[in-house]
């Protein structure tokens, strides 16, 4: 029996572990998280709780566990060399090496390989260490920038002209709180349109793409509010988004397997693991706005309740080099995630209160997020506390099956009852008319 190790510990990686149980070879799941989700904890062979970025604990609790295969969830292990440690003590892992996983840590590394490689899909973009030079980039993009600080900042390190950023004088002085931090930055031009995640599975040779799905980052109904991790996502039974079009699919494909052979090339080394393209369809084209080296969270909860196929196996192949394709394969359904967040979320959540999960007990796709447990009673624990999938023949129906789970958990808690709605969908395909007649 194959015994896995998970690293991390919210909803996304609770949504892996189903998968993992559900692939049917029933696998012993041991965990290293952050924190003690019940979600995991109660069905786990081995679990602890401690520094998920300390690659010894890591590589320890993974000896003392026998553990003969890994897949890391969040980025913060990759970019700290968990993934490297695993392997270096000869255990194969689906996650990529820090090296590789620059390509979402840093993100001058991540436009300059592009560059470098001759990948279009770029934006016009700058790297900068100091301030010099700053006020000409600024001025010859005409008002339409993007700063962002270098290295993993949970989100917060992205301030966009028009919506963070009023005027250059703000985005020079975000510039300078930068540079005094002790960190690099890039500005690039903003781009305009629906944003969309492409999910690529990778061994090193082989891929596998997901379906596309499209994450609702505001906190609020409309696209209001502040920014959040993300309150939820929606797929389509076709695998696409109803804004793109078939060439769209295809460039932000070919984008992410030229990016993979790019960062091969550039490191020596096979890149194990999911390669996330998190894109824009602009009025020519696809933008590549991000990559990230993981699962998207909630992206992944809709991903992994489609999955069909043996999701061990799949992991297996990624983290040996021998990926079978027809391991991996999607429901042909739309699915529809929503989030229960915390009142005040995210900038001053209401923390440790009970919830109550009596109504929605026997749900197959409810993910536990940021929870915790004192005493047999659960807590929301202050970020993104539950998810919910539905999924439906329709995105009406996926929406709706989403929408009555979400209702019944009582408390302090809110979701975005919009995300899935074809009225919301629709503000989309008409921002697309509109940028591409
Ligand atoms: P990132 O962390 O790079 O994904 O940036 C966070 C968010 O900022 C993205 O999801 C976009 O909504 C926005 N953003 C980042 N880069 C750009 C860009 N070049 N043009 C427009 N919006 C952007
Ligand atoms: N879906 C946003 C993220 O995982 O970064």
């Amino acid at each position: 029996m194959t015994k896995i190790l998970l690293i991390g510990s919210g909803a996304r990686e609770h949504a892996i572990f189903k998968a993992l149980l559900r692939s049917n070879e029933s696998p012993e799941i041991q965990v290293f998280g952050s924190t003690v989700n019940p979600g995991l904890s109660g069905q786990a062979a081995a679990y602890t709780s401690g520094p998920m970025t300390d690659p010894e604990a890591v590589v320890q609790f993974a000896k003392k566990s026998a553990s003969d295969l890994a897949i890391v969830g969040p980025e913060a292990p990759l970019d700290a060399g968990v993934a490297d440690a695993l392997v270096e003590a000869g255990i194969p892992t689906a996650g990529p090496l820090k090296a590789l996983a620059q390509i979402e840590s840093s993100k001058g590394f991540a436009r300059d390989l592009l560059q470098e490689y001759g990948i279009p899909g770029s934006p016009a973009y700058r790297r900068f260490t100091s301030l010099q030079g700053v006020d000409g980039f600024l001025a010859e993009l005409n008002g339409h920038f993007v700063v962002k600080a270098d290295g993993l900042m949970g989100g917060k390190g992205v301030k966009v002209s028009g919506e963070h950023l009023s005027s250059e004088k703000e985005a020079l002085s975000w510039c300078r709180e930068i540079v005094d931090s002790g960190s690099e930055f890039v500005i690039e031009e903003k781009c305009v349109g629906p944003e969309f995640s492409l999910f690529t599975f990778s061994d090193g040779k082989s891929v596998v793409h997901s379906p596309l799905v499209q994450d609702h980052k505001r906190a609020y109904v409309g696209d209001t509010g502040p920014n959040t991790g993300g309150m939820g996502s929606y797929s389509m039974p076709d695998h696409r988004m109803p804004f793109t079009d078939e060439s769209d699919y295809r460039a932000a494909a070919e984008m992410n397997e030229k990016t993979l052979e790019a960062l091969a090339s550039k490191t020596g080394s096979p890149y194990r693991g999911i390669l996330y393209g998190g894109f824009m369809a602009t009025a020519d084209g696809i933008r590549l706005i991000e990559y990230n080296a993981r699962f998207g969270d909630p992206e992944c909860m809709n991903l992994l309740t489609l999955f069909e196929g043996n999701f061990l196996a799949a992991v297996r192949g990624m983290a040996t080099g021998t990926l079978d394709p027809s391991s991996i394969s999607f429901r042909k359904e739309a699915s529809v995630c929503k989030y229960l967040v915390p009142e005040g979320y995210p900038d001053s959540p209401k923390k440790l209160f009970p919830i109550d999960l009596s109504a929605v007990a026997d749900c197959r796709d409810l993910y536990l997020g940021s929870v915790d447990e004192r005493d047999g009673q659960l807590l929301a624990a202050g970020s993104r506390t539950l998810a919910f999938v539905g999924t439906g023949p329709t995105l009406a129906e996926a929406e709706a099956a989403a929408e009555a789970l979400a209702v019944k958990v009582p408390g302090p808690l809110f979701h975005r009852p919009d995300i899935g709605t074809s009225e919301l969908v629709q503000k989309r395909i008409d921002l697309i008319k509109s940028l591409r007649g």
